[in-house]
């Protein structure tokens, strides 16, 4: 729940804007500071197979490896501007009364502390900036590629500025279900790409076709790709590390199923597909990375509506793209798990209370799994009691149990079933 004071009647006389000074006072709070070397070296775990895929492993293109790398290098700065400009933006968004209390901690002291909401618009800012400025150092002849890059980037600012909307307004939930199909428009408009899909050899004898056009389905099914992968991300949540944990986890498999396929092909075009999902994963990764350092448990930030719809379109907008959105549904397979678990609840036919969490004990800071169905509590049930951060490190295993399950299922099936 995102706590905004409502202004009193000595405050309301005074404009908003001149409430506060312009530069933020040096006597405010500051943030707890960030934890980034224990998350960067965490992040190695999925980092070294991908960089060893990409160098030793493949004999990836000169021409594509050196795109790569550049935009690596801008990722590796959107690391370092996120990691500050956060602490920054959170002053900010304070001042604002933008701000939350930590609902796992409630009856601590911890819990009455006011954490900074919507942290996700400054990382949505500086990945906008990273990838906008990274057209200039892609060297593909190809100008389709432009539009439809460009097309995926107005949909993720649109995505960016319907979070942000959201938080700030607090739009009623079964609206805000929708609001990705709304930022899904401008990618959905510019598609030129094909709209058929392959049929699985075992099914070509029942459908009598190797290959089924879709036509505007196929758009359809974009759509609703979008509207999934946002909200999962935005429902699988309430943990501190949660949102931005799972966002690292299905990055960075997203990347390594990339590479893998880029080295696998030899078909350029197939090749330029999944660079182009590179081109958004890599900065995506890199200043979630930077959230997350401030995001972990005890969180000294709160990543906000505006991160969860961002990470999710980002990745819903590589996987169409890239044309990889049935690999990309089973790296998503915890959160297919939740929303199956949410679904009584958000189709109404049991009470949704507004926070669908476990119950938090200030004496032991242990957690207990209540009847609201999500993974969450079907884990503390399954699991037995559990502190915050073991919760969320287990959640996030789970994650990337899914994504390597992927990978073992996409290497039985190659073959038998493409
Ligand atoms: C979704 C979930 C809701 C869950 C919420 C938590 C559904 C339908 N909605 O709602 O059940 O409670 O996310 O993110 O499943 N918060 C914490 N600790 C955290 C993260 C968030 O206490 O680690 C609390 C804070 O008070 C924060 C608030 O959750 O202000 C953010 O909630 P918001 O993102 O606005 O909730 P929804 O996305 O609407
Ligand atoms: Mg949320």
């Amino acid at each position: 729940m995102t706590v905004r004071r409502r202004v009193s009647a000595a405050d309301a006389a005074i404009p908003p804007t001149k409430q506060a000074p312009e530069a933020p006072n040096s006597a405010e709070p500051e943030i707890l500071p960030s934890k980034w070397p224990r998350i960067l070296s965490f992040s190695f775990i999925f980092l070294l197979p991908y960089f060893y895929l990409l160098f030793f492993h493949y004999r990836v293109d000169q021409e594509l490896k050196r795109s790569i790398l550049i935009s690596a290098a801008f990722s590796a700065a959107g690391f370092v501007v996120t990691l500050k400009l956060i602490p920054v933006t959170s002053r900010y968004v304070l001042r604002r009364n933008l701000f939350g209390y930590d609902i796992n901690k409630k009856g601590t002291s911890q819990g009455a502390i006011k954490i900074p909401e919507s942290l996700g618009i400054a990382v949505g800012i500086v990945f906008l900036v990273l990838t906008i400025l990274f057209q200039y150092f892609n060297f593909s002849a190809d100008s389709n590629w432009l539009v439809e890059y460009n097309a995926a980037l107005a949909s993720i600012c649109f995505m960016i500025l319907l979070g942000f909307v959201d938080d700030v307004l607090d739009v009623p939930w079964r609206v805000k279900l929708v609001l990705p199909s709304f930022a899904a428009l401008p990618l959905l408009m510019a598609y030129a790409g094909h709209t058929t899909i392959i049929i699985p050899k075992p099914l070509i004898p029942y459908v009598g076709l190797e290959v089924l056009d879709l036509g505007w389905v196929y758009k359809l099914y974009m759509g609703l790709l979008a509207v999934f992968c946002t909200n999962s991300i935005n429902i699988h949540a309430g943990l501190n590390g949660l949102e931005v944990g799972q966002t690292v986890v299905i990055a960075s498999a997203i990347l390594i199923h990339n590479i893998k396929q880029i080295g696998a092909s030899k078909d350029p075009e197939y090749q330029q597909a999944h660079a182009f999902s590179i081109y958004l994963v890599q900065p995506l990764l890199a200043t979630s990375l930077a959230l997350l350092s401030y995001n972990w448990y005890p969180s000294s930030v709160f990543v906000g509506d505006t991160y969860t719809y961002f990470a999710g379109m980002t990745m819903a907008v590589v996987g169409i793209l890239g044309h990889f959105s049935e690999t990309l549904l089973i790296f998503f397979l915890p959160q297919v798990l939740n929303f199956l678990l949410s679904l009584p609840q958000l189709a109404g036919i049991i009470p949704c209370p507004r926070h669908r969490l476990p119950r938090f004990d200030p004496q032991t800071g242990l957690l207990t799994g209540t009847n609201d169905g999500t993974l969450v509590n079907f884990f503390l049930r399954q699991f037995g009691r559990m502190t915050e951060e073991s919760l969320c490190i287990s959640l996030l295993v789970f994650q990337a149990i899914s994504c390597c399950f992927c990978f073992l299922l996409r290497w039985v099936l190659t073959g038998w079933y493409k």
